[in-house]
């Protein structure tokens, strides 16, 4: 079994972009700047969020963290998204999620300028993705997309099948590697909660990623025997042997399934540095996009 190693990967990723970074300097060209809101105190999202202020650190870009308490208005929320938009220093920038009840999350993603999008959530940019034209593709699946190009993952006519249809991973990466591209061509089944005969479905794919956020769900009797698993899940789970109390659990059994697939994505390590990358990369293209 061969491991995907998205820590080192990512790490290539960051290099990649220490060097863009130091080549616009040296042409007198302007730095990216990514801004993040973060919303509450949620500890997966304070830790996703600083992540993500670090990675831009270790590059080179330039970042502005801006946060607001868990009780704050949707206007204020609404007006702060706005005024981003309009703030030209700021080349990209995200709402981390999730939001608090109170605010419609449809309605602050639909209100980000799609062109400072680098989530790749909002309707045109998701859009833009079906039709492929130039646009954001959402952080987590483009960087799933660049592990299996990256570790020369076969795509092309696999039956691959995906756990999960959220807005953010399950959807959007069945379109990406749906499409007539490469990676893509392969044959997609968008598996959920409703679906009948889970395992035998499972057992179908010759690359399967899991995005449900269950710990441990896919078990080694729903891999066929060579398959390329690759594990989207990052649940917090008590474990009182670590000095935080918790470490992050993936959607998949890793010992078991290790034993039949031909390569796995560990957690953590595997999909999650990914995201941040691949956030990066959007930020830096932020840029090209405009024209800066
Ligand atoms: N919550 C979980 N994943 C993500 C992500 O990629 N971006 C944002 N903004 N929120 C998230």
């Amino acid at each position: 079994m061969i491991l995907i190693d998205g820590k080192r990967i990512s790490q290539e990723i960051k290099e990649e972009l220490k060097g863009a970074v130091l080549q616009r300097k040296a042409e007198g060209r302007k730095i990216p700047h990514l801004a993040a809101v973060l919303v509450g105190n949620d500890g997966a999202s304070m830790t996703y969020v600083s992540n993500k202020v670090k990675a831009c650190e270790e590059i080179g870009f330039e970042s502005t963290l801006i946060r607001y308490d868990d009780s704050v208005p949707e206007e204020i929320l609404l007006a702060k998204v706005q005024a981003l938009n309009e703030d030209r220093s700021i080349d990209g920038f995200i709402v981390q999620l999730p939001l608090p009840k109170h605010i419609d999350e449809l309605k602050i993603t639909q209100a980000i300028d799609p062109l400072k999008d680098v989530d790749g959530f909002h309707p045109r940019n998701l859009g833009n993705m079906v039709v492929n034209l130039p646009g954001f593709l959402p952080a987590t699946p483009a960087g799933v997309l660049e592990l299996i190009q990256r570790m020369d993952i076969a795509t092309e006519g696999k039956n691959c099948v995906i756990i999960g249809r959220s807005n953010i991973v399950g959807m959007p990466l069945s379109i990406m590697l749906g499409r007539n591209t490469k990676p893509g061509n392969c044959t997609v089944t968008l598996a959920h909660s409703k679906t009948e005969n889970l395992a035998e479905v499972c057992r179908n794919a010759d690359i399967l990623i899991a995005a449900i956020g269950q710990p441990g769900f896919v078990t080694q009797d729903m891999v066929k025997e060579g398959a390329v698993v690759i594990d989207v899940g990052t649940t917090r789970v008590e474990d009182p042997s670590r000095m935080k109390g918790w470490r992050l659990a993936g959607d998949v059994a890793f010992d078991e399934v290790s034993k039949k697939a031909s390569m796995l994505s560990p957690v953590p390590g595997g999909v999650g540095p990914m995201t941040i990358a691949s956030l990066m990369l959007n930020t830096l293209k932020a840029m090209d996009l405009k024209g800066k």
